[in-house]
């Protein structure tokens, strides 16, 4: 049975008016309900692709399609209705003197009523984790909660689908896992389409369906976490990393023979394989079986 796309891009071309081809022959699709990543190094077009996919930046070459409907037709308010985009910088995105104000500015524009506008400040405050910072000014802020209101914001529109500029830039390790697990959240439980760029490819084998290898304005790949991180030479000519713990465990077995199954990409998955390769008598507590960790798409199977 085919899914509903929520966004489908073909064939994209782009180029800044002073002469940069930034994206070329793209072709960049997500099924809805999907969470999906693009991983690339610096300049290699996320920001552009991904405004393009919004419609800030009108492309010379390709469609982009939202559920079905070329983005050229939609009117601004449609659109914002199905997409919700999330900037790297929440001070680009962020304008009113409040968090309350702030994340009511979507809502009111709609025209809802003062209480339906109420209501969805403090539901989106709170799928955040940011019901606390309310009646907070908005430039007395840490840049990780500015993050999270800025989201509350888009979110106050309940959009189908949010698509995230880095969301992770700029936060600290807890800071990083804990957005992670919100964009994750709001994908299992809301069912919210999500598409992201980033930098944080330790985190995303636990949490992207799928992700695509930018380079250059082009589509190097696209694929599960496994098939992509087991492409080597891609990962390179990407100017990309494998997560710490699978560059660990490729190391030992090219370097050191040691024999372990496929190439983990998570801690749990890492745990499970070296422990096959420990006999059981040298083992002094036995493992719990729960929490051994497999990437999402294992998970799902
Ligand atoms: N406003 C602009 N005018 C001209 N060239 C631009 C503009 N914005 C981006 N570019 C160029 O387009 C290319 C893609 O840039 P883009 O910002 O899309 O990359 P990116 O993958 O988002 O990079 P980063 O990881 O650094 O955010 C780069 O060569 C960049 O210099
Ligand atoms: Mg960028």
């Amino acid at each position: 049975m085919s899914r509903t796309l929520a966004v489908e891009a073909s064939g994209i071309g782009f180029t800044y008016q002073e002469g940069t081809r930034a994206l070329e022959s793209v072709d960049f699709w997500v099924e809805s309900g999907e969470f999906v990543a693009m991983l690339a190094s610096n300049g290699s077009g996320k920001t552009t692709l991904i405004k393009v996919l919004v419609g800030l930046l009108k492309p010379d070459q390709g469609t982009v399609k939202i559920y079905g409907q070329d983005i050229r037709r939609l009117s601004r308010r449609d659109l914002c209705r199905q997409v919700g985009l999330v900037l790297q910088n929440p001070v680009d995105q962020l304008f009113a003197a409040t968090v309350e104000e702030d994340v009511a500015y979507g809502p009111r524009n709609l025209g809802l009523s003062e209480a339906e506008v109420q209501l969805r400040v403090s539901e989106s405050l709170e799928s955040v984790t940011a019901a606390e910072l309310r009646c907070r000014a908005i430039h007395h802020l840490s840049f990780g909660e500015q993050k999270r209101v800025s989201m509350a914001g888009v979110l106050a529109m309940r959009p189908s689908t949010l698509i995230l500029d880095e969301p992770t830039a700029g936060l600290d390790p807890a800071g990083e896992a804990q957005m992670m697990r919100l964009l994750n959240r709001l994908n299992r439980e809301q069912g919210i389409t999500v598409i992201l760029a980033t930098h944080s490819v330790d985190l995303l084998p636990l949490f992207a369906d799928r992700i695509y290898v930018l380079q250059r304005g082009r589509v190097l790949k696209q694929g599960p976490a496994p098939e992509i991180f087991c492409d080597h030479e891609m990962i390179d000519q990407a100017c990309l990393r494998l997560p710490y713990i699978a560059a660990l465990l490729h190391k030992m077995k090219q370097t050191d023979g040691v024999r372990i199954n496929g190439l983990p990409l998570t801690i749990g998955e890492a745990r499970m394989r070296l422990l096959e390769l420990i006999p059981e008598d040298m083992i002094m507590k036995p493992a719990a079986e729960q929490d051994l960790g497999k990437t999402k798409s294992e998970s799902k199977e």
